[in-house]
């Protein structure tokens, strides 16, 4: 077991009409001038920002909008963000949205409070000291940015995307009613799903200190999510199993299923980051199409978690060796995957990636994760490789 510090100073306000106490948390923070910060017209759409816009005038809270974030948040929208925020003076920063507003609203706070290029500190030549306080109100269950100390943004040319952790940038608050969910389309709730999985199981498969408290709240995490990613797949208007995701969304990123361990794998992560970045995927379905074949390439190095995971999330039969259990586990995810219409590979995530296409993805992974990635077994740019030609059938 790892010592560890856990810091998670997010105020949470979960439920229905949650959000029509936006202008009273943003009132308590003392702020003078807001940027409301949103996506690319959901929120519109669906009358929220109009009600956060009442609770800001009820409040007598002045404020500036900044629309249009995209999913794979990019960075010249930051740079447009930060110049109209200092012109206006803003003080704080409120994103209503999902992961990617969330980001550019972390970057944006970035550019804001500290001197120089804010890309600096996601190609991590340079550290940052502060953010600009954020407020969040969350329309999607699945980055968990809400309470992580996580923003990744996607460089414009090139399509470079890269993430930068730093705990100034967890949000001050995040209001959080589930049936603001209850209009996503059917892909982005799967989409969602995969991805809070997936933050649960990088911390879960590694070969540092796993604890046994961390590791039963992991397991708990994942088989709920799944039972519920079931239930919305039939009655996506099914408010305890939006209630049960969103929540989970918010326990698998803010640090919770990593006390104690190593800090985690997330080579799967730092994979498809690289697959968002040069063919603009959703982030949930870049990690489905890889984790199979991630999961193939390293289980043996990492052996009894795949065992414990197959029997424990998974409910898979015990095999007649360690192997064959583990690579049940596996197979089940995958099963999981395709009921709930996500890819396991890239041909289902509908890419036909060149062989140049994947050693320039290789390389790029590498180099962005310092030359080696991973817990469960550590990888090295011929290993990313490997792993994405596996991926692409
Ligand atoms: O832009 P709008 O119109 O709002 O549409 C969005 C977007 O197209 C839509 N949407 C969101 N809420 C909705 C809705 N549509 C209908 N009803 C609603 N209530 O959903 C689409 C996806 O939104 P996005 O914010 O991109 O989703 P997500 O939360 O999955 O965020 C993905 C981004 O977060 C990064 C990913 O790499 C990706 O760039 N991540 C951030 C992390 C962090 N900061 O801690 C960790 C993650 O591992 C991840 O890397
Ligand atoms: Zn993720």
């Amino acid at each position: 077991m790892y010592s560890f510090s856990y810091f998670t100073p997010t105020q949470i306000i979960f439920g229905k009409d949650a959000e029509r106490q936006t202008g009273a948390l943003i009132k308590e923070q003392q702020c003078r001038k807001v940027l409301l910060h949103y996506g690319g017209g959901s929120a519109e759409r669906s009358g929220l920002l109009n009600r956060i816009r009442d609770s800001l005038d009820a409040e007598g809270i002045a404020y500036v909008q900044l629309g249009g974030v995209v999913p794979n948040p990019r960075l010249s929208l930051v740079y447009e963000g930060i110049e109209l925020a200092k012109r206006e003076k803003v003080d704080f920063i409120l994103a209503v949205g999902g992961g990617s507003v969330i980001d550019s609203a972390k970057a944006i706070g970035y550019g804001l409070a500290n001197e120089g290029d804010v890309w600096d500190y996601y190609e991590h030549t340079r550290t940052p000291e502060r953010c600009l306080p954020i407020g969040v109100v969350l329309t999607i269950a699945a980055a968990g940015s809400e309470m992580s100390n996580s923003s990744v943004i996607t460089k414009d040319e090139g399509g470079v995307k890269r993430g930068c952790n730093h705990n100034s940038s967890r949000p001050k608050f995040a209001v959080m009613n589930p049936e603001l969910t209850l209009t996503l389309p059917d892909y982005q709730t799967a989409c969602g799903c995969t991805d809070i999985l997936m933050h649960t199981m990088e911390r879960y498969f590694t070969n540092g200190g796993n604890m046994e408290v961390t590791d039963s709240i992991a397991e708990a995490l994942m088989r709920t999510v799944i039972r519920n990613a079931y239930i919305l797949r039939a009655d996506p208007q099914n408010y305890e199993a939006r209630a049960e995701i969103m929540w989970a969304g918010s326990l698998s990123h803010n640090g919770l299923t990593g006390c104690g361990n190593d800090g985690g794998d997330f080579a799967t992560h730092a994979l498809e980051h690289e697959i968002g970045g040069m063919f603009d995927v959703a982030h949930g379905a870049g990690l489905a199409a890889v984790w199979g074949s991630w999961a193939r390439y390293v289980y043996q190095d990492c052996l009894p978690r795949f065992e414990r995971f197959a029997v424990n999330v998974m409910q898979a039969e015990k095999g007649s060796s360690p192997e064959e259990t583990a690579l049940r586990g596996i197979e089940a995810m995958e099963a999981f995957y395709r009921d709930i219409h996500m890819p396991t590979s890239f041909a289902e995530l509908g890419l036909a990636p060149t062989e140049d296409d994947l050693k320039k993805m290789a390389h790029m992974c590498s180099v962005g994760a310092g030359g080696r990635k991973g817990s469960a077994r550590v990888l090295r740019e011929a290993d990313m490789l490997a792993i994405y030609r596996m991926a692409c059938h």
